[in-house]
């Protein structure tokens, strides 16, 4: 398959800069570590990274004997780097280069579903297209785990314009098929000293043919 201008865009902004260098960087994803230990009853559960780039989350995943994630990304320069920085941890993990939103990028059945800074730069014509993807991999009674900008935080993030979200706006799509478990807000400091404001959400995917009584 060819490179799109989205894979392109993200093999630039790795190319150029280290990993300590980018607006997202932070040493420890500790919300997301924290909700995926509290989520996972067992570290043997399959668990996938949507739009992983370089993070760390990976190697904490592995130090805590996590033995079955996989790492997707549109950017293969950011799979390189953590396979590189991984030595031969990295045959522990499974990476996929793909873009989330194409029906042909393969996905694993998961228990747990996790995305902090991906979700965020879809249009609202393309939420409808990843929530048909997550519904496709996420077993029912699993955890899908969203951090993203929120409405506080700036309009753009690595030069591409950010859809911010509220509790709203994410209930009006997923709330369907999901219950929220939790929710929390954070600001970020990336690595120039820009504020950004986060919105971390833990929705469980309700069984199928099950609906909650409220
Ligand atoms: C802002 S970075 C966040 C990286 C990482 N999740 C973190 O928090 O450190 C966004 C990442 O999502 C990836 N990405 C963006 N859109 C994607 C898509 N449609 N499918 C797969 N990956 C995507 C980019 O390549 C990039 O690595």
């Amino acid at each position: 398959m060819s490179r799109t201008s989205s894979s392109k865009h993200w093999d630039m902004i790795y190319g150029k800069y280290a990993p300590q260098e980018l607006g997202w960087y932070t040493p420890s994803l500790a919300t997301s570590l924290k909700w995926i230990q509290k989520y996972a009853p067992s570290t043997s559960l399959p668990i996938i990274d949507i739009g992983g780039g370089s993070s760390t989350l990976v190697d904490e995943l592995i130090g805590l004997e996590f033995a079955n994630v996989t790492v997707l990304d549109l950017s293969q320069r950011a799979l390189d780097e953590v396979e590189h920085r991984l030595g031969p941890d990295a045959s522990r993990i499974s990476f996929s280069c793909c873009d989330v939103r194409d029906p042909t990028c393969g996905l694993p059945d998961v228990y747990i579903w996790h995305d902090r800074a991906a979700f965020h730069f879809l249009k609202d014509s393309e939420i409808h297209q990843y929530k048909t993807r997550l519904l496709k991999s996420l077993l029912p009674g699993g955890t899908f785990i969203l951090g993203v900008f929120s409405e506080n935080a700036p309009p753009t993030c690595s030069g591409l314009p950010v859809n911010r979200h509220s509790l709203d706006s994410l209930g009006s799509v997923f709330e369907d098929n999901f219950s929220l478990l939790e929710s929390h807000t954070e600001v970020h400091r990336t690595p120039g000293g820009v504020e950004q404001e986060y919105l971390y959400t833990a929705w469980m995917r309700i069984p199928d043919g099950l609906t909650l009584q409220l």
